[in-house]
């Protein structure tokens, strides 16, 4: 064990993050009233090229005339390989009210991406005398991102989350498929002639935790496309919440309620947890480091497990 602590993520819900374009200024009020933990308003590909100056108006003025409540309020801006992204920081930062909170980085491909935005914001937060410090998002969508993602996870003290962003990735890498997310027809295994369907995109997940969990930032999955299959939704959140991620985005409304279902630790879960930690406290009183209960193991690491599910469940209800 390395004597390095690993850091805590940042103490907020994150189960679902909200997306609606910033060209779109009636759906606002919307994604104000929804039950999302985060609401991603975009500049970046839901918008035109024709739109952007409009889409970043909106944006501002949103900051300013809509009541966000207690939600996490996150700007997707431009990738830093278009013409858009300084004029999105500079207008955010110089123009948006103190309730902005955050700003997403899509196609992060290197820590040095983060440190360029890093210098920038804080360049313009101090000229401007920012109170509030605006904190970054970024997504994993590309070869270049998940090949650096630890000192992407590392790149700024800023960072709080982490997105997979599967549309961008499977083209970056190639991959033959259209599909945003989810079962792939094609990636699957065959024996004694039944096909076996298999997740490709456990591998990136599992990176993005891994990178999240050893830097103190929040793992997230990204967009579901078809927003009419909820069986599927579902599947793949359940996937994501048991490698470790805390939620995944919604692109329609009606994956919102979704997201929370699979985030939002069960009751179940949150007194099998108080159970186990119940039952290693007998433990201890005894002398003994691991004990039986409901005829399984259950020892110090069980401890820690537990312990994940009921600080989620609090968490949630102080949020
Ligand atoms: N947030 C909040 N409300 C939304 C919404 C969103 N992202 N998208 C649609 N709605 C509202 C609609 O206004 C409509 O409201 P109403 O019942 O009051 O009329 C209702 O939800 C149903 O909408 P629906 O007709 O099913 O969808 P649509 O055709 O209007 O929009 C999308 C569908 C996919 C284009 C739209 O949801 C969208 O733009 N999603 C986000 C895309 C995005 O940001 N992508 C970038 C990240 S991948
Ligand atoms: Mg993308």
């Amino acid at each position: 064990m390395s004597f390095r602590i690993q850091p805590t993520p940042p103490a907020r819900p994150n189960r679902c993050q909200l997306f609606g374009p910033g060209s779109r200024p009636a759906i606002f009020e919307k994604m104000a009233g929804s039950a999302a933990d985060v609401i991603n308003l975009d500049l970046e590909d839901s918008v035109a090229p024709d739109d952007k100056d409009a889409a970043r108006k909106n944006v501002i003025a949103a900051t300013h005339d809509v009541d966000w409540g207690k939600k996490t309020l996150s700007v997707r801006i431009n990738g830093l390989d278009t013409p858009f992204w300084y004029r999105d920081v500079v207008d955010l930062l110089e123009q948006a009210s103190d309730r902005l909170d955050q700003i997403m980085i899509p196609k992060v491909g290197c820590a040095g991406d983060l440190y360029a935005v890093d210098a920038l914001v804080t360049a313009v937060e101090r000229a401007k005398g920012r109170a509030k410090p605006i904190a970054f998002e970024v997504i994993i969508e590309s070869a270049a991102g998940i090949a650096h993602v630890e000192e992407i996870a590392a790149a700024s003290p800023r960072l709080q989350a982490m997105s997979l962003g599967a549309a961008d990735f499977a083209a970056s890498m190639g991959m033959a498929t259209t599909g945003i997310g989810g079962t792939q027809e094609n990636y699957y295994m065959v024996r004694e002639g039944q096909q076996y369907w298999a997740d490709p995109w456990h591998w990136a997940q599992a990176a993005i935790v891994a990178a999240c969990r050893t830097h103190g930032v929040l793992p997230v999955d990204g967009p579901f496309g078809d927003f009419s299959d909820n069986d599927g939704f579902r599947a793949q959140a359940r996937r994501s919440a048991t490698l470790g991620m805390v939620g995944k985005w919604a692109i329609h409304p009606k994956q919102v309620a979704l997201a929370n279902e699979v985030f939002t630790p069960s009751e179940a879960a949150v007194s099998e947890a108080r159970e186990i930690l119940a039952a290693m406290e007998e433990a201890k009183a005894r002398g003994e480091g691991a004990t039986v209960y409901k005829g399984r193991l259950v020892d110090i690491a069980s401890i820690k497990q537990a312990e994940v599910i009921v600080r989620q469940s609090e968490m949630i209800e102080n949020g």
